[in-house]
């Protein structure tokens, strides 16, 4: 059985994680940031911009506290070989959402080193959105590389693996409520 879930212990393959941040906690976690973003943000026009796949369970429950209006929308952020040029180059997948002169919070599970946030930002700047800034869940501040701390951040953890609620293992693990880590590591 590649997946056993019971709440709290969580086995993917070969690996065995147990309960790092609760529901609870999470869902309080949430709360806040909404708040947060609602107040930062009155009478602005934004637009959301949540990067698939990890950010979709985030985005969901941090759409239903947010109580203002506003757009999202979903990307996906690809890599490939370019024709020309010894470099990789990045795109954003799925953007339609006309996006100039709004103000673009971009939504993201985790900031891991980094890298990801900075491709979005310097791929989304070009479309000279009005303010960008980022809410992630998670942030692992000493695995970071970048030059943009996110602005809105939830839990900033060890370096350490998660999985759960919407960070995959093997692309498994995503469809629980609680956080895992793996067993035996502290908080
Ligand atoms: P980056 O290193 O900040 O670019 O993060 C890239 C991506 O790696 C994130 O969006 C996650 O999908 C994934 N990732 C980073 N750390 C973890 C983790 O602890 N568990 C699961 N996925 C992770």
């Amino acid at each position: 059985m590649p997946l056993k879930l019971d709440d709290e212990v969580l086995q993917i393959n070969d690996k065995t994680f147990e309960i790092f941040i609760r529901k609870e906690e999470i869902q309080a976690e949430i709360a806040s940031l909404a708040a947060r973003l609602e107040a930062d943000y009155a009478g602005k026009e934004i637009v959301f911009i949540a990067v698939l796949n990890g950010a979709f369970m985030f985005a969901a429950d941090l759409m239903k506290q947010f109580r203002s209006p506003c757009e999202i929308t979903f990307v996906k952020v690809s890599s490939y070989k370019g024709m020309n040029s010894s470099g990789r180059v990045d795109e954003v997948i799925g953007l339609n959402t006309e996006i100039k002169d709004k103000h673009v919070i971009i939504v993201e599970d985790i900031v891991d080193t980094g890298i990801t946030m900075e491709k979005l930002f310097t791929l989304l700047s070009v479309e000279k959105p009005a303010s960008l800034e980022i809410v992630t869940l998670l942030h692992k501040p000493e695995a970071f590389k970048g030059t943009h701390t996110p602005t809105y951040i939830g839990f900033s953890i060890p370096n350490k693996f998660v999985v759960g609620y919407g960070l995959d293992y093997d692309e498994l693990g995503r469809n629980t409520e609680h956080i895992y880590q793996l067993k035996g590591e502290t908080r």
